[in-house]
C-alpha cells in the first residue's frame, strides 16, 4: 500500500492540518458520463485507473477505492503527515487497490503506468508556476489516450473580490511565522472588516460577502487556502492556453449544469450563441462573475463535440438527486403512477412526455433507472419513437435537458443502492471507520455528508451486516429513541429508512 517515503522537510500542511473530503465531482463517475456525453469513450469506471496529484490525506481517494474493488488508485502529495494519516485510515480498512505516495507530483516513477483518470482538486491555484506547469506535463504525459483529466483552479473575474480581502489578510499577518498566531491574527481582521456596524458605503457590499465568508472557513482552509503566500487565480483563457501548450484540450466542466446558459439573460445567450466553444466559456464567466473552475481535460488528438448524440446515452443511468433544505433532506414526492392505458397525444402537451420520464425517474428513486428502461417505457408510451434507435431522439433531449438544469443525475456507473434495509443491514467499514474518527461520512454515489445527531452515529456503529432488527434493539438499549414518541422499533426503522434514502446501504449481495 505504501509508495516510496524519501525522508524530507516537513511543509505547511504537516504543521497545519487540511481537511480533504470526497468530492463527487472529481468522482470517475462523473468523468466518464461528461466525456461519453460529449462523444470520448472513456474507460469503465468499475475496472480503470487513478491518480490523484496533491491528494493530501488521501480521502478523497479512499472511498472510491472502497467502493471500486477492481480499479487501482494512487495519490501523491509531497507533505509527509497527511500521507500517513491517509496510509493509516486505508490499512484499517484493508484496501489493497489503494497506494499513497509521499513525494513531489514532478517525480513520480515512471513504473507507475498511465491512468485513465488523472485528478488535482485544489492545487493549481496555490503552488507556484514551476510546480503547475509540472502538473500539467504529469497529466499530459499520464493520461491514457482515452483519459479525462481534472484540475480545479480559482479564476477571474469573481477571484478579483476575494482577492482584496486575501491581500487585506496577507498584509496584516505579514512577518508572523507561528501557523496558529497566523490564523488568530486574521480572524481578529475579518471581524473587524466584518462587523455589521462599518456603515455600508455603494463600494463594500462585495467586501462585506467576502469577510463574511472567510469568517466561516476552517482553520486548515482559511490558513492554507486564503492565507497562502502563493494563490494565483488565472482567466479562464489563460488556463485553456496553458493546457494546450502541453497537448491538452478543454473538455468541459465537472458541474455540467455550469456548461449549460439557462442561468444567464436572453440577451447573453443570443450573443454567446455565435460564439467558439472556448469563447462562450470565457464570456459565460463573465457574466457570473465566476470564482472558481472544475475544468476536465483530454488529449489534443481527440474531437469531443457537444451535439446532441443519442447513442451516447445507451449505458448511462438517471437518478433523482436527493434534495437539501436548511431543515435537513428532502426527498422527492412519491409520484402518481403514469396512465399508461391513455396516453396523451404528444402535441397535446409539449411537456407531457418530460413529465412522464420525470415520473419514472422519481418513482426509482434513491435507485437509479437504466436509460435503456427508460428508453423502453418512452416507447410504449409515445409511439412515434425514431424507428431503431435504442435511445429516442426526443428522450435523450429530455434527459440531456434535465441533467443540464440540475433537475437529475446521470451517471455512468450506477452502485446497487438498496430500496430498504435489509434484514441485517451493512453500512459498510469504511463509513463505520469514518464515524469512529469524525462526523463526515461518504455515501455510496461519493457524497459528502456531516452526521452528528447521536441517534444516528450509534446506530450506524451497529451496521455490519451481522445484526437483525432485535439484535439491534437490543444493542442499542433502552435510552434509543427515548425522547421520542414513537416505540424504539419505529424510530429503528426511521433511521434505517434515511440511510436508505441518503445512499447509505448498498443492495443484499451487492460487494
Ligand atoms: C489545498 S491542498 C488540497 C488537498 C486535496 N486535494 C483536497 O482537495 O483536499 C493542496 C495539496 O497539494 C500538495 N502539494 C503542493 N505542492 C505539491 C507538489 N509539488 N507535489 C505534490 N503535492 C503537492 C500539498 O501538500 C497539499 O496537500
Amino acid at each position: 500500500m505504501n509508495g516510496a517515503t524519501p525522508s524530507r522537510a516537513p511543509t505547511t500542511y504537516d504543521e497545519v492540518p487540511y481537511a480533504t473530503h470526497a468530492n463527487v465531482r472529481s468522482h470517475p463517475d462523473r468523468l466518464a458520463t461528461i466525456a461519453t456525453l460529449l462523444g470520448l469513450t472513456p474507460a469503465p469506471v468499475t475496472r480503470c485507473r487513478v491518480l490523484e496529484l496533491g491528494c493530501g490525506t488521501g480521502d478523497n481517494l479512499i472511498p472510491m477505492a472502497a467502493s471500486l474493488p477492481a480499479s487501482t488508485f494512487i495519490g501523491c502529495d509531497l507533505a509527509r503527515d497527511p500521507i500517513a494519516t491517509g496510509r493509516a485510515f486505508a490499512s484499517k480498512l484493508g484496501l489493497s487497490n489503494l497506494t499513497l505516495i509521499e513525494g513531489d507530483l514532478r517525480a513520480l516513477p515512471e513504473s507507475l503506468g498511465a491512468f485513465d483518470y488523472v485528478i488535482a482538486h485544489g492545487v493549481y491555484s496555490w503552488v507556484p508556476a514551476d510546480v503547475r506547469d509540472g502538473m500539467l506535463a504529469v497529466i499530459a504525459d499520464r493520461l491514457a489516450p482515452n483519459g479525462v483529466g481534472f484540475v480545479s483552479y480559482n479564476v477571474y473575474p469573481g477571484c478579483y473580490e476575494r482577492r482584496m480581502a486575501w491581500e487585506m489578510l496577507r498584509f496584516h499577518v505579514d512577518g508572523i511565522t507561528d501557523p496558529l498566531q497566523r490564523i488568530a491574527e486574521a480572524r481578529a481582521l475579518i471581524r473587524l472588516i466584518g462587523d455589521p456596524a462599518n456603515r455600508e458605503q455603494p463600494n463594500t457590499a462585495g467586501l462585506r460577502y467576502e469577510f463574511n465568508e472567510l469568517a466561516k472557513r476552517s482553520d486548515g482552509s482559511l490558513y492554507h487556502d486564503d492565507l497562502s503566500p502563493v494563490n494565483d487565480p488565472v482567466w479562464f483563457h489563460e488556463f485553456v492556453a496553458h493546457a494546450q501548450s502541453h497537448g491538452l484540450q478543454y473538455l468541459g466542466e465537472a458541474e455540467f449544469p455550469m456548461m449549460a446558459d439557462t442561468d444567464v439573460a436572453p440577451s447573453v445567450r443570443t450573443a454567446l450563441s455565435g460564439m467558439d466553444r472556448l469563447a462562450r466559456e470565457q464570456y459565460l464567466d463573465f457574466a457570473r462573475g465566476r470564482r472558481f473552475r472544475q475544468t476536465l481535460l483530454c488529449h489534443g488528438n481527440l474531437a469531443p463535440d457537444r451535439s446532441l448524440v443519442p447513442e451516447r446515452l445507451v449505458g448511462l443511468h438517471a437518478l433523482a438527486p436527493k434534495l437539501t433544505s436548511e431543515k435537513g433532506p428532502i426527498f422527492p414526492a412519491p409520484s402518481a403512477p403514469r396512465d399508461d392505458a391513455a396516453p396523451a397525444e404528444p402535441g397535446d402537451d409539449q411537456l407531457a412526455d418530460a413529465r412522464g420520464v420525470l415520473n419514472d425517474i422519481t418513482a426509482a428513486w434513491p435507485q437509479p433507472i437504466a436509460v435503456l428502461k427508460l428508453a423502453e417505457r418512452f416507447r410504449a408510451q409515445w409511439k412515434e419513437a425514431d424507428g431503431d434507435a435504442r435511445v429516442p431522439r426526443r428522450l435523450a433531449e429530455i434527459l440531456v435537458g434535465l441533467y443540464g438544469a440540475a433537475v437529475i443525475e446521470l451517471h455512468a456507473n450506477a452502485p446497487a443502492i438498496a430500496l430498504e434495509a435489509a434484514e441485517r443491514p451493512d453500512i459498510g467499514a469504511l463509513v463505520r471507520a469514518q464515524l469512529a474518527e469524525g462526523s463526515r461520512v461518504t455515501n455510496l454515489w461519493h457524497e459528502t455528508m456531516v452526521v452528528d445527531d447521536a441517534s444516528a452515529r450509534q446506530l450506524a456503529a451497529l451496521l455490519d451486516g451481522t445484526r437483525d432488527r432485535a439484535d439491534l434493539l437490543a444493542a442499542l438499549g433502552p435510552s434509543f429513541g427515548a425522547e421520542d414518541e414513537r416505540t424504539a422499533a419505529e424510530v429503528l426503522e426511521h433511521y434505517l429508512r434515511q440511510f436508505v434514502r441518503l445512499g447509505f446501504l448498498g443492495s443484499p449481495g451487492a460487494s
